[in-house]
């Protein structure tokens, strides 16, 4: 892969209002899995969140600890023009992240990565969530590109990538899918 997936890359996608994996809105799998968690202390990272429709509606919702991550600065333009007084958003390489979470949310981030960094994508997600700390979101299931993002990938090979760093790793077909998506995404919880 020819593709230097970098800050500059990312940033010229939103500059040049090329974001089509921007659902303009919270993802419903994703809201509905933090509806039912009970304590709004938890430690909860998006890594490449882009817009961030998640992070807004967990901070409105009650949840006092939620870390925005992306290496794009435009991401976050972005995200500040919708809540300007957010104060934890990271423009910075996920691989460089030391601090550990209670919940990671994966959405359209591991697709974007180059397909050579998935076993670097698992250890890191490994090192950075805590004791009981959960990896929950959405994988695409289903054969995209191979030359740029998104990149593709099915379920069998996710459990072979997962497992040997997990002891829980649950890939489900999923119907709170966006009806683009509706039939390729994976709802994944992931865990020790
Ligand atoms: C396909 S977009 C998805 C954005 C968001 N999760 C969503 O669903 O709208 C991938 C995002 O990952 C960010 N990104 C790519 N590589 C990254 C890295 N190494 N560290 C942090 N963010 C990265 C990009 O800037 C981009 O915002």
């Amino acid at each position: 892969m020819s593709l230097k997936l970098d800050a500059e890359y990312w940033n010229n996608r939103y500059l040049e209002n090329s974001h089509r994996w921007d659902i303009g809105y919270p993802s419903p799998a994703i809201t509905n899995y933090f509806d039912k968690i009970e304590d709004k202390n938890s430690s909860i990272l998006i890594p490449g969140c882009g817009s961030a429709y998640e992070g807004e509606y967990l901070i409105k919702n009650g949840f006092t600890n939620v870390t925005l991550l992306d290496v794009s600065e435009e991401s976050k333009h972005l995200f500040l023009n919708r809540v300007p007084h957010f104060e934890n958003f990271i423009v910075d390489d996920f691989f460089q992240l030391e601090t550990k979470f209670d919940y990671i949310i994966e959405q359209t981030f591991f697709c974007a990565l180059d397909p050579k960094l998935r076993i670097d994508y698992v250890t890191k997600m490994n090192q950075l969530l805590g004791e009981n700390g959960k990896l929950v979101g959405l994988m695409f299931h289903a054969d995209l590109y191979s030359d740029h993002p998104p990149f593709g990938g099915f379920k069998e090979e996710y459990l072979e990538l997962f497992k040997p760093y997990f002891n829980q790793v649950k890939m489900i077909k999923t119907n709170d899918s966006i009806k683009e998506r509706l039939g390729r995404e994976l709802f994944i919880e992931v865990h020790q």
